[in-house]
């Protein structure tokens, strides 16, 4: 692995695939945005190699990481120590190389949504009534930082049940949250429904019912892409009133990171701003 260039601070993003990451060029403008040198890289690893890999970026002067799909559970467990939420989630998607050789893990994936929904959005999540879909490593992630707003309760569906009822176990000391099957929705109504499972890979929906919006409902999808996903497109169909991908959370969870790296909070909304044309314009 080639050496950092000059000054330049050295950060990449790993994972697999990894080559369509939006991680660099957010990086690289929240940079441009506090003044701070850095190079922004992103490495596909193979699976088997993580740990070999970080070292090799480490030894090439690597200051941090950001940590995507499949390797967050690796991260864990390769951290020295590790932040409260990171704990919670059982999941690390950002790396920090201290000076005394430790290797810190956070977790930056819920507050990034929690960021995205009340301060992007303007959306109140005390009291509310959220439905999350989905019970994988997505959702864990997030279920503590949600929890913390102090949000009503929290029902987890999912297609394979007995996942979303260990979960809901697993952070019952946090709030109100429940776990059931998709068949179990019928007749109720959500405040907040977030799609957390992986159906929009396939070009699917869970099967949810026909009336599930309270009035002024939010549907928001934690994936994004250039077009919208299918879950956004059946919301639409089915009355939500408000309906958004998880491009903001997205930057969000990067301004998180850049801040544990750097000390400084970036501006996330002119980023934002500029992906979305780059997204609308192909
Ligand atoms: P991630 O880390 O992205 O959350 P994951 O841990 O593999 O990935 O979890 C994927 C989630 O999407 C799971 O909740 C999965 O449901 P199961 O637990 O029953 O497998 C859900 N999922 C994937 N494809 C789905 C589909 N076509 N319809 C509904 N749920 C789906």
């Amino acid at each position: 692995m080639s050496e950092s260039r000059s000054n330049s601070q050295l950060y990449a993003v790993m994972g697999n695939p990894v080559r369509h990451s939006k991680s660099p060029a957010i990086h690289i403008e929240f940079a441009r945005q506090c003044g701070i040198a850095l190079e922004y890289r992103a490495i596909e690893v193979e699976p088997g190699s993580f740990a070999r890999t970080v070292e090799e970026f480490r030894a090439a002067g690597g200051q941090g990481l950001n940590i995507t799909v499949p390797f967050k559970l690796e991260a864990y467990q390769l951290a020295d120590e590790r932040s409260a939420r990171a704990e919670l989630a059982g999941a690390v998607n950002t790396l920090k190389f201290e000076n005394s050789g430790a290797v810190y893990g956070d977790n930056t994936d819920g507050v990034g949504l929690v960021r995205d929904l009340a301060t992007n959005h303007a959306i109140a999540l005390k009291g509310k009534r959220v439905l999350v879909l989905g019970a994988g490593g997505a959702v864990r992630g997030i279920l503590g930082p949600l929890l913390q707003q102090g949000i009503g309760s929290v029902v987890i569906a999912n297609r394979t049940v007995s996942k979303a009822t260990e979960l809901a176990h697993a952070f019952a000391a946090h709030g109100d949250v429940n776990g059931c099957g998709f068949d179990v929705l019928h007749g109720q109504r959500f405040d907040i429904v977030i799609n957390g499972t992986a159906a929009s890979l396939r070009a699917e929906v869970p099967p949810l019912p026909d009336e599930l919006f309270a009035g002024q409902a939010v549907a928001y999808d934690l994936m994004y892409g250039d077009q919208p996903m299918p879950f956004m497109i059946w919301a639409r169909e089915h009355s939500a009133a408000r309906v958004t991908d998880g491009l903001g959370m997205l930057v969000e969870q990067a301004a998180e990171s850049f801040l544990l790296w750097h000390g400084v909070r970036p501006q996330t909304g002119p980023v934002i701003e500029h992906l979305r044309q780059g997204a609308s314009s192909g």
